[in-house]
């Protein structure tokens, strides 16, 4: 198996528990010789790598730098503030709180910041692509709140913002949620903007997916619009897994207590080093390129499996996402994943809008990471059709994967 990254770590691993350097060593081996197609993940540099290796891991820092519970932060509260700054300058935010575990508890911490127990919060409906945290009866939020979901047009797969407004009107919501884990469009941050203040609303955009193609200026920016921007780093950011939330001044203490005491403990102080190191890559012009080269490239994409006969959703995308039906190819979507699986091809199915069936979801943030382009996105879609269909076996499909990806190596040398 081959070293892909941070040899000396893997020499440390080796001596000391081969066991689990194997372990390391296979996921490095799988990420390298297969294609990742899953819209939420990404490659993060070896810079943000080393920040999450580092001895940031051994401190306990509760609290907020300045004011934490435990003694010896004087270093750590350094790190906090340069990713809290550096977010704030990022996103134009006049507040940034970067120490959110996770996406979820970014959007669990908003919720505390302006809800309480059984309000009524207006998001999109789970079968059209809303988040667990966006009132799944198996998450807190489906618990706690009393969520109505909106919808996306049966025919165009867009937001139906007629029935936003709608549903606002009727039932008052105390916070309107927009954001998905599959819309493959920019949203109108001003359309909910408008509606929130209507109806006298909080608005909060959960901007896990797009919020690197927003530092890349490749996607409309929440900030200015949303009461609360909620985002997890560790999508096209291309940061270390985790959330953060962004917010004006005026809700600052609320959110900074809704994350910690009120929803977690110390925070993770080499995930947060990681998340500055992160945001300052993303303000660097090779990150707006990448951006911009995430959507070219899945637009490419996206053309490509509806010329193989794959109905794409939307007709197309804006963002880094695409999802589709395989079912004019004559299978379903898991039927369809499971053949992609077998020939190197990783991603995930999704919710196909107004029907049962299951979708395939994909995303460029990696193969574009790794240098991929327009040519190897129009390669990529002839073969998905090919294996599909079954045209292909899937171990010839799965050796063609391989010689396409070893010519992009996600950590060369
Ligand atoms: C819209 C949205 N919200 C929240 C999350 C949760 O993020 P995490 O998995 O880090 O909890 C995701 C993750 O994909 C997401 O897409």
């Amino acid at each position: 198996m081959s070293v892909t990254h941070a040899p000396e770590t893997v020499d440390v691993l080796l001596r000391q528990d081969p066991e689990l350097a194997e372990i390391l060593l296979g996921e490095a081996d799988r990420q390298a010789t297969t294609l990742q197609l899953i819209a939420a993940e990404n490659f993060t540099s070896p810079a943000v790598l080393a920040a999450l290796g580092s001895p940031l891991a051994n401190k306990y820092a509760e609290g907020y730098p300045g004011a934490r519970h435990h003694g010896g932060c004087e270093i750590v509260d350094v790190a906090e503030r340069l990713a809290v700054e550096r977010a704030k300058a990022l996103f134009g935010a006049e507040h940034a709180n970067v120490q959110s575990h996770s996406g979820s508890s970014a959007v669990l911490a908003a919720y505390a910041a302006l809800l309480r127990p059984g309000d009524t919060v207006l998001a999109l409906g789970l079968p059209y692509g809303g988040h667990l945290t966006h009132g799944s009866p198996a998450n807190f939020s489906g618990r706690w709140f009393d969520f109505v979901g909106y919808g996306v047009d049966a025919e165009t797969g867009l937001i139906d913002y007629d029935q936003v407004r709608t549903l606002a009107r009727t039932h008052r919501p105390k916070a309107l949620v927009c954001g998905s884990i599959a819309y493959p469009r920019h949203i109108d941050y001003a359309f909910f903007r408008d509606v929130a203040d209507e109806v006298g609303a909080y608005l909060i955009a959960d901007a896990a997916h797009p919020i690197g193609l927003v530092a890349g200026g490749a996607a409309p920016n929440p900030v200015p619009y949303a009461d609360v921007v909620c985002a997890t780093t560790h999508k096209v950011l291309r940061g270390p897994r985790g959330g953060m939330i962004l917010c004006g001044g005026e809700l600052a203490e609320r959110v900074d207590r809704a994350v910690f005491p009120f929803t977690q403990g110390g925070a993770q102080m080499h995930t947060i080093a990681a998340k500055a190191v992160a945001f300052g890559e993303a303000a660097t012009p090779a990150f707006t390129a990448y951006a911009h080269q995430v959507v070219a490239n899945a637009r490419v994409l996206a053309a490509g499996l509806a010329a193989e006969g794959l109905v794409v959703t939307t007709g197309g995308t804006d963002t880094h996402l695409v999802t589709a039906d395989p079912a004019p190819l004559g299978v379903d979507g898991r039927t369809a994943r499971g053949r992609l699986l077998a020939a190197g091809m990783v991603l995930d199915c999704c919710a196909l809008p107004h029907t049962d069936a299951r979708g395939l979801r994909l995303g460029t943030a990696a193969a574009t990471t790794q240098g991929m382009g327009e040519a190897e996105m129009t390669r990529i879609g002839v073969l998905f059709g090919q294996v599909v269909r079954g045209e292909i076996e899937s171990q010839k499909a799965r050796e063609e994967v391989r010689e396409l990806v070893g010519g992009f190596p996600p950590y060369p040398g």
